[in-house]
């Protein structure tokens, strides 16, 4: 589905990533670690178009999305979440999740123009059903109607994901979607990862969390200083010795 080949990414003279290649197979649960500062979020970045690369190419099945704009790539069905859990917080949870189907369906260059909130395309209590019935599928919806800036942080954390899900993406990238997060908090984030699958969605998942990883990830790629040193199954990686020496070093 998801191609890396070669990307590295450079800030002035800091080598975020170093000719990073790994593919991401269709429909299984793909987990990237690596420690502070090894690069996972700047990869994130450079898929989804936020950031140009310095060299390499990304391709999503055939198509390259190399230096294509960010919407662009979000419409052809890469959603992501957020390190910082950013929702509109003067908007409610369900209204929150219908701006995620409206960045995705955005083809009216009126409403673009005018920044209407809502495409014409779909009336919005079309969206509306269509964001609750996310919310339902993932246990939410008893926060539908609460603003967003009344949520504590875990929540917010599943609201940023409902809103990523919502337009049944392809891929769906998570970064730390476990952060900050209690351990039952956690483990429904691991059981969310396995029922987005199940909806045909790949989920890649950015996690500092390995026992929640090491449970839902079927593949796992190991980022170090911006080398991918590893890729393999939870159990070859947590064998791995340049893993662990990567990880005691950085302790
Ligand atoms: N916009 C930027 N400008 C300059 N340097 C950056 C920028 N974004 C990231 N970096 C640097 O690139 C390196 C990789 O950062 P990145 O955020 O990708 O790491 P990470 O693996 O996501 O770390 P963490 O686990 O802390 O989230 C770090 O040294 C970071 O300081
Ligand atoms: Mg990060």
């Amino acid at each position: 589905m998801l191609s890396i080949k070669g990307v590295s990414k450079h800030f002035g003279g800091l080598k975020a990533l170093k000719e990073v290649s790994f593919n991401i197979d269709d429909n299984q649960i793909h987990g990237i670690i690596g420690p502070n500062g090894s690069g996972k979020t700047t990869l994130f970045n450079c898929i989804t178009g936020l950031l140009d690369v310095t060299a390499g190419n990304i391709y999503l099945d055939d198509t390259e999305i190399t230096g294509i704009p960010a919407h662009e790539i979000s419409n052809l069905g890469i959603r992501r979440t957020f390190q910082q859990g950013k929702l509109v917080p003067s908007m409610t949870v369900v209204e929150n999740v219908m701006s995620g189907i409206f960045d995705f369906s955005r083809n009216d260059i009126g409403d673009t123009f005018f920044r209407r909130p809502f495409s014409k395309s779909k009336k919005e209590s079309e969206l509306r059903a269509q964001a609750i019935e996310m919310l339902d599928l993932l246990g939410l919806s008893a926060s539908a109607d609460r603003w967003a800036s009344d949520l504590v942080w875990a929540e917010r954390q599943f609201v940023q994901i409902a809103r990523a899900v919502v337009s049944k993406p392809k891929l769906l990238l998570l970064d730390e979607p476990a952060s900050g997060m209690g351990h039952a908090e956690t483990q429904e984030v691991g059981e969310l990862i396995k029922k987005i699958k199940e909806m045909g969605i790949t989920p890649v998942v950015v996690s500092h969390d390995m026992k929640m990883l090491m449970n839902v990830a079927e593949m796992v790629t190991v980022l170090n200083f911006g080398d991918n040193i590893f890729e393999g199954t939870p159990t070859e990686v947590q064998k791995d010795p340049g893993v662990l020496e990567a990880y005691l070093g950085a302790e």
